[in-house]
């Protein structure tokens, strides 16, 4: 194998999660490793692959207290992420952040409307938790 695969193999196996990784993580960041890292960064600093493709800045999420004065805006946050209700509506593709409200309800698939709510608001609170804990 040359140098080259090896690192490609390096970078494929680092968005696949192997098993052993995927447990020590918390349920928030294996959610955003593999939602959020391919605009926000692997770390959170708004320098994922995706982000240059983006007509607008990729913000840095490690920096959302320090942009609000050490203030760190939960609701807020659970708002943006979800989407259906955002202050800040996404624009057209490329242009903001995706609905990921829709998609989890989606994903869901559960017979009983409340069980997918529930399970949409917990995974979104799963990654406000976790871009809590990365703050800088
Ligand atoms: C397609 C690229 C893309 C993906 C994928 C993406 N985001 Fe974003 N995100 C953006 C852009 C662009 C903005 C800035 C939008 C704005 O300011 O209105 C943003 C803004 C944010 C903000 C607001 C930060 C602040 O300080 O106000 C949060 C929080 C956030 N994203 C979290 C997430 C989470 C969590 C995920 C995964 C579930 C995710 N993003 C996936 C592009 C993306």
């Amino acid at each position: 194998m040359n140098k080259k695969t090896t690192l490609a193999l390096i970078a494929i196996s680092a968005f696949a999660l192997p098993g052993t990784a995927a447990a020590q993580m918390t349920a928030g960041e294996i959610e955003f490793q593999q939602a959020c890292a391919a605009c926000h960064g692997q770390s959170g600093h708004g320098d994922g692959p995706v982000a240059a493709y983006m007509s607008v800045p990729v913000p840095d999420l490690t920096k959302v207290s320090a942009r609000r004065d050490g203030v760190f805006p939960y609701q807020e946050l659970m708002d943006m992420i979800d989407g259906r209700n955002a202050e800040r509506q996404p624009g057209p593709h490329g242009t903001g952040m995706p609905v990921w409200g829709d998609r989890f309800m989606l994903d869901s698939g559960h017979p009983n409307p409340v069980e997918n709510e529930i399970n949409t608001l917990g995974r979104i609170s799963s990654l406000v938790n976790y871009i809590y804990a990365i703050q800088e």
